[in-house]
């Protein structure tokens, strides 16, 4: 449940008119409720009820700095995949302790920081990794805390793009060579083995695959033990899916009694790092029309927001509903709804039942909260659009549009080209 609702005819977000926003604000521009990530986040952690454990959000899925502020408030962990996630956090005032660090490409400088801040753990994806944080723990005279990030090959069944727990993606690590990480692990000295992790993949819809790579990890688990390798934590990822179109994935409760239901024999402390399910319909994407065009075989609706705003139709054929800002009386139409880019993948609706929309008129592309503006490019030099949220009866711009002279602050035209042919400074 979110709280974008309309009040006679105009869209709100809470107790504001997005109308009212958009008059101030411009468009196009990111709202997020601030009830709906709070009840989002409340109820996916009191799921887990009676468990111990860590609800460590993914950053990636919106590292709006408010938001991270409001989640850190709410005790949140955070499940990051590079320095400047883990600079976000801190900021937003995520206790290090919290943190856990994925991702199959960390850098030297990333492992550094991670490892000067005290990071809860390291999910580490390769051999290499793993002798690298070794060697930079070795160097700092400390010691790293990690998890091995195992591959359980499970079938995530969602767009290929976004699964990641197959033989064929680049994550993690398959179980045989696991237990040969984890025996290379127990030999170092800078490394301390404190869990093991996996995240199968993203917009899942069924409970199954998560039960299927629990009952592989657990199974891992038994054979280091039987090696007398401990561990204390189980990571298993995020991924749980959220509707956009009809989908009905697990509610939050069913999705924990799957994960309960086979680890409460265990003594292990969880962790999960849900991104999309916190705050994917906690935001919406408000565009205004600018024109409408009949073309030979189809009508467009062209707005102000585009792929470099928002990638994910474009990138994954993703469906976000677009509803009107105000309601008119007007009939429906059946349209494509594109964007000013200069490719014919730049649409965020292909023949897409819609209202009867004029230039001016304000549009919602709903459940944008996640993986909506962290996506955005400057593609085109658009500038970046505002995020804003809505807390109640008021609203706040967390994070200001772009100017043109943003986007080229940190360019600079070297001194070679100011030279006439001549040699002569131009
Ligand atoms: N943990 C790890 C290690 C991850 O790689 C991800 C997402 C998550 C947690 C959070 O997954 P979530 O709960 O949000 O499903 N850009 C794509 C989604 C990419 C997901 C990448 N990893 C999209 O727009 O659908």
């Amino acid at each position: 449940m979110h709280h974008f609702n309309y009040k006679d005819d105009a869209l709100f977000c809470e107790n504001v008119s997005i109308k009212e926003i958009a008059e101030n604000v411009g468009t196009p521009f990111y709202l997020y409720s601030h009830a709906t990530i709070k009840r989002h986040f409340l109820i996916f952690d009191g799921a887990f009820d009676g468990v111990e454990r860590l609800i460590c959000y993914s950053a990636k899925a919106n590292s709006n700095l408010a938001i991270l502020t409001l989640l850190a408030g709410l005790g949140a962990g955070l499940d990051i995949v590079s320095g400047g996630e883990l600079y976000k956090g801190l900021k937003a005032g995520f206790p290090a302790s919290r943190i856990v660090y994925s991702g199959v490409g960390k850098r030297v400088d990333e492992i550094d920081f991670a490892l000067r801040e005290g990071i809860l753990m390291f999910n580490v994806e390769s051999l290499e990794e793993l002798a690298l944080i070794d060697m930079r723990a070795a160097l700092m005279d400390t010691v790293a805390p990690i998890a091995i990030r195992v591959n359980p090959d499970v079938d995530p069944k969602t767009h290929p793009y976004i699964s990641t727990g197959l033989k064929k993606n680049k994550f993690g690590i398959d179980t045989e060579t696991a237990i040969e990480a984890y025996e290379m692990a127990s030999t170092l000295q800078h490394v301390k083995i404190l869990g093991v992790d996996c995240h199968i993949g993203s917009q899942i819809s069924e409970a199954k695959p998560f039960e299927d790579a629990l009952g592989n990890i657990l199974s891992l688990v038994g054979d280091l033990r039987r090696k007398g390798i401990e561990i204390s934590y189980l990571d298993m990822g995020g991924g749980l899916g959220i509707s956009y179109q009809g989908e009905s994935p697990p509610e939050p409760n069913e999705y924990a009694g799957a994960i309960q239901k086979i680890l409460k024999p265990t003594e292990y402390k969880l962790i999960l790092e849900p991104g999309r399910v916190i705050v994917g319909n906690a935001g919406t994407l408000v565009t205004s029309v600018l024109y409408r065009k009949t073309g030979k075989n189809k009508e467009f609706v062209i707005t102000d927001a585009g792929m470099n705003d928002l990638i994910r139709p474009s990138l994954y054929q993703a469906f976000h509903a677009i509803q009107p800002v105000v309601k008119n009386e007007g009939k429906s139409i059946k349209a494509d709804v594109v964007g000013p880019i200069c490719e014919s993948g730049d649409f965020l609706a292909v023949d897409r039942d819609l209202a009867d929309v004029k230039n001016g008129d304000l549009l919602a592309v709903m459940s944008a909260g996640a993986y909506g503006f962290v996506m955005s490019s400057n593609y085109c030099s658009r500038p970046k659009v505002p995020e804003v949220m809505v807390k109640g009866d008021t609203y706040s711009v967390t994070n200001r549009r772009q100017s043109y002279e943003d986007m080229i602050r940190n360019e600079t035209i070297p001194g070679f080209l100011m030279e006439t042919e001549s040699g002569q400074t131009g």
